[in-house]
């Protein structure tokens, strides 16, 4: 059943052009696809045979070669495709009818319907849900599609490109013909017909190009669409600022749909939104929205190039594409945003859900050699690993040795379908660089070790640094090999500014305060020179390798540099640092029952770091990160076994300790961050964050005024991100009189938008209340839940498994048990949606032995289930491995 990396061979048949024909209906749909078909192989020997693609959903009503229909003995119909046996050693036009029923499609994989809309969904292998066809990313080709469908529920007709032709027809029908130019494979494919409403734009490229910009959504949400189209502008100007990229077409549609198994899609010219990522108002979307939709937007937007003009060999290379425009949505949001804070929430969010999948039974390398399900690897390996990959070119190659790769990847490449071998062989080419040692960060799965120990010599005034590296066993892959990484390393002095660096055997740049090794060995030392006193070293500044770092640095170092480091990262990471060690030891201490003891040394540098929002021009989304302990999630990934009883009660010792000790600061900050009215611009989101950080930790205290202040916050609001914060601070209340009077004043307010119920759903599903599960399974039969809805699913059920540990993992078993029975149902509707919750259990093998057994369990019932989809299939297999 999989598919291998190393079976790859390029396909027979070209695919010149295509046309296809959509009839569009409310029982049964017709495809018409006229393919010019054109061998590869030189004329002359045994014919060879041509595959396509189809699934069984797909009804094959005629196969025509050349005009005349071909007898059912000239071609194989299975349940994976159609196979031409012999078809004509010239080139041949090939034309094939299907039937299919878009409105019975649940998977949202090929053509569905999303509130009475028809749209579509074709990567990695939708498009074979549609027609028979080589549905593989290295067949490119031109596309031309003529819709048909009725006028009256479907006037706006879309497909990517041009609109060539568009008219009436008998029937109260109407059509649309678009053609697009750009060579492209059929996962790039998009149609929408629906009745929606439109705001428009434009946008005029550095060449002169007027490229007139369209975003559809629902007539009753024409209000919420602004934020979207500004940050489509914004995203265009600075892919030509920065890459000197240009849009290519003079017209770029977006689409928002409520049903969207994922975030986005990136059609040529006609991108799929899942409608929480294009709808916002202040009083709709939370300030977090707003991000989410400036960064997606611009991924999806930046695609255009990296992903569509130049696009990928086979889904192995997935990572060419994704981690590439990860990379280069980071930078985006970077630079419209705060650099360091944005790195920060990048990292941990790596650090909480990557660095897991890479320890566990469904590690693979940014690359994988194999897949049962490609949907499968759509990870936060492939995308997010990914991103660091790219960004270790940037770190290493610096910002102008970067975009020289990148220039020479588009000179080489556009219009093509390449591997992650050729993007590497670009970076290298481009400046001279000899990249081999970079290699496996393509290959290895796991997250490499890196520990540095140092050591000053005070009369050579050197300052040596020990870099050690390995990488863990991972399913399938025992051999690693050390790998090239970037460590980016600054030195303090003991008033806190950077010293100048100078590295033993290097012609460095005079002046730099910051240094980049090249660490390509199993160890290696490097040595300062002219160190006049004994720095405390900050080390893998700005994160600059995606690595497990210890190092020999002291509490007070920590504490030092958490006060004085220049690296923003650095400086949160000490914090970080400095907290987890905390947490795990109180994790021993409360496993053993004994009595749990707070460090004086962390209040105090936490109430500094609270103190630093009094400061003029202080960064206060900073600081709100800064006061964010690690997750019980990133705790449970340390200890062996993982009790999350012991982890839960250590990490609340610790957060209500800091809101006792800090209280007077935390009530100060809030209310001296707390407007008069909502403003979006940078300085008042930042505010906005530290005042609800502060409820947030004030809510843990269970006093009953801060309760009532954050239920008359709760009351007051003018926007959603107070709003939420509120209810949040409520929401994990036990016995507390507001909270469930907060819960229903929400539910009255909003139950009319499906997206603010998202958070709804997902708000009581994660809160760590005794028993949560039984709330969960009542709102599972709630009316604003729908399980065939995914934003609904992974608002729920989602919510509940990584938001509340303790009832996910109570030790009767309820939670599995939950969690087992709705994958079941959902999987009967999608099995991709299904997959992506049955990750619940994969790492079963961390916790203590009864635990295992009652996740064993579920993950063996599931795996035995009659009708199982191939999605859910391949995780649970592998998890039981
Ligand atoms: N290419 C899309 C994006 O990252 C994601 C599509 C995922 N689709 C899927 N079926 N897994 O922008
Ligand atoms: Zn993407």
């Amino acid at each position: 059943k999989p598919i291998y990396l190393k079976d790859y061979t390029a396909p027979d048949y070209r695919f010149a052009k295509v046309v296809l024909d959509f009839e569009l209906g409310e029982e049964v749909t017709v495809v018409g696809n006229t393919i010019s078909v054109e061998p590869t192989f030189a004329a002359g020997g045994d014919p060879r045979p041509l595959f396509l693609n189809g699934d069984p959903t797909v009804e094959l009503a005629g196969v025509e070669v050349n005009g005349t229909a071909l007898d059912a003995s000239a071609y194989v119909l299975t349940k994976k495709g159609l196979t031409i046996t012999a078809p004509p050693a010239a080139p041949f036009e090939l034309k094939i009818t299907t039937k299919i029923k878009p409105q019975e499609n649940t998977e949202l994989e090929g053509l569905y319907k999303s509130s009475g809309n028809f749209c579509t969904q074709c990567e990695a292998e939708g498009f074979r849900r549609i027609t028979f066809y080589q549905d593989r990313p290295d067949v490119m080709s031109e596309f031309t599609t003529r819709i048909t469908a009725d006028k009256a529920k479907y006037p706006v007709l879309l497909s990517n490109g041009n609109l060539v032709d568009s008219g009436d027809l008998d029937g109260g029908k109407h059509f649309t013909v678009w053609e697009d130019p750009f060579p492209k494979p059929a996962y790039l494919f998009a149609l929408v017909a629906g009745d929606l409403g439109m705001i428009e734009d434009k946008f005029t490229t550095k060449s002169g190009r007027e490229v007139a910009l369209r975003i559809y959504v629902e007539e009753h949400n024409l209000d919420k669409a602004d934020w979207a189209m500004v940050s489509l502008i914004k995203s265009m100007k600075w892919d030509e600022d920065v890459f000197g990229l240009e849009y290519d077409l003079d017209l770029f549609n977006i689409v928002a749909v409520d049903d969207f198994n994922m975030g986005a899609m990136e059609n040529k010219s006609l991108n799929i939104f899942n409608s929480r990522l294009v709808l916002a108002t202040p009083q709709t979307a939370t300030d977090m929205d707003y991000s989410a939709i400036e960064g997606v937007v611009a991924h999806e937007y930046f695609h255009n190039w990296t992903g569509n003009r130049v696009t990928c060999r086979d889904w192995f290379q997935l990572s060419l594409k994704e981690g590439l425009t990860v990379y280069r949505d980071q930078e985006f949001s970077a630079d419209m945003n705060s650099r360091g804070v944005k790195r920060i929430g990048d990292v941990a969010r790596l650090r909480m859900a990557q660095f897991p999948q890479d320890a566990g039974p469904m590690a693979h390398p940014i690359r994988p050699e194999s897949y049962i399900k490609m949907d499968n690897f759509y990870t936060v390996t492939v995308y997010e690993k990914g991103a660091e990959v790219v960004r270790m070119y940037e770190t290493l190659l610096g910002k102008d040795g970067f975009r020289k790769g990148m220039d020479l990847y588009f000179e080489r490449h556009d219009g093509q379908a390449v591997t992650c071998d050729d993007f590497l062989a670009a970076m290298a080419d481009a400046n001279g660089a000899d990249l081999t040692a970079f290699k496996p960060w393509y290959s290895q799965a796991g997250t490499p070790k890196l520990d540095v120990t140092t050591e000053y010599d005070a009369a050579a005034k050197t300052f040596t640094m020990t870099c050690t590296q390995s990488t863990p066993t991972t399913p399938g892959q025992s051999d690693k090999k050390p790998v090239l990484m970037p460590i980016a390393v600054g030195l303090l002095a003991s008033d806190g500014s950077d010293m100048e660096l100078t590295l033993e055997g290097e012609a460095g740049a005079a002046g730099e305060t910051t240094k980049v090794l090249r660490f390509s060995e199993a160890s290696q030392t490097f040595v300062f020179t002219d160190v006049a006193e004994k720095p405390v070293p900050s080390i893998l500044r700005n994160f600059s390798a995606p690595v497990r770092l210890s190092t020999d640095l002291t509490q007070e170092d920590l504490i030092f540099l958490m006060a004085n480091d220049s690296d923003q990262f650095n400086r949160w990471e000490a914090g970080q640092t400095l907290t987890r060690a905390l947490l795990l030891d109180l994790v021993e201490k409360a496993g053993k029952g004994e009595e749990l003891v707070m460090d004086q040394a962390i209040v105090d540098a936490m109430r500094n770091i609270v103190n630093l929002a009094k400061e003029k021009g202080a960064d206060k989304a900073f600081i709100a990160r800064a006061m964010a302990l690690p997750s019980e999630g990133e705790l449970s990934e340390m200890v062996v076994p993982a009790d999350p009883d012991v982890i839960h009660a250590a990490r609340d010792f610790v957060v209500k300790t800091l809101a006792k000790e800090l209280k007077e600061e935390l009530l100060w900050t809030m209310r001296d961050n707390t407007s008069e009215k909502y403003e979006r611009d940078g300085e008042s989101r930042a505010a906005r964050t530290l005042k609800n950080t502060c409820l947030a930790l004030l809510s843990y205290l269970e006093d009953p005024e801060i309760d009532a202040e954050a239920f008359r916050r709760f009351k007051t609001a003018d926007n959603m991100t107070d709003q939420i914060s509120a209810l949040s601070a409520l929401s994990g209340r036990a016995d507390c009189v507001e909270r469930e009077e907060a819960i229903d004043a929400f539910y009255e307010q909003w139950k009319h938008d499906p997206l603010i119920m998202n958070k709804w759903l997902g708000l009581q599903a994660g809160a760590s209340l005794p028993n949560n599960v039984e709330n969960v399974k009542r709102l599972v039969d709630h009316p604003a839940f729908d399980i065939k809805n995914p934003n609904k699913v992974y608002s729920l059920v989602g919510g509940f498994v990584g938001g509340t540990p303790i009832n996910f993992h109570a030790a009767d078993g309820s939670g599995y048990e939950f969690l087992g029975d709705i994958v079941l149902k959902i999987d009967k509707l999608n099995g991709g949606v299904a997959a992506r919750m049955v990750g619940g259990f994969t790492r079963w093998r961390k916790y203590d032995e009864k635990r295992q057994e009652m996740m064993k369990a579920q993950l063996e019932r599931i795996v035995k289930t009659e009708g199982l989809s191939e999605n859910v299939f391949e995780i649970v297999s592998k998890s039981l491995e």
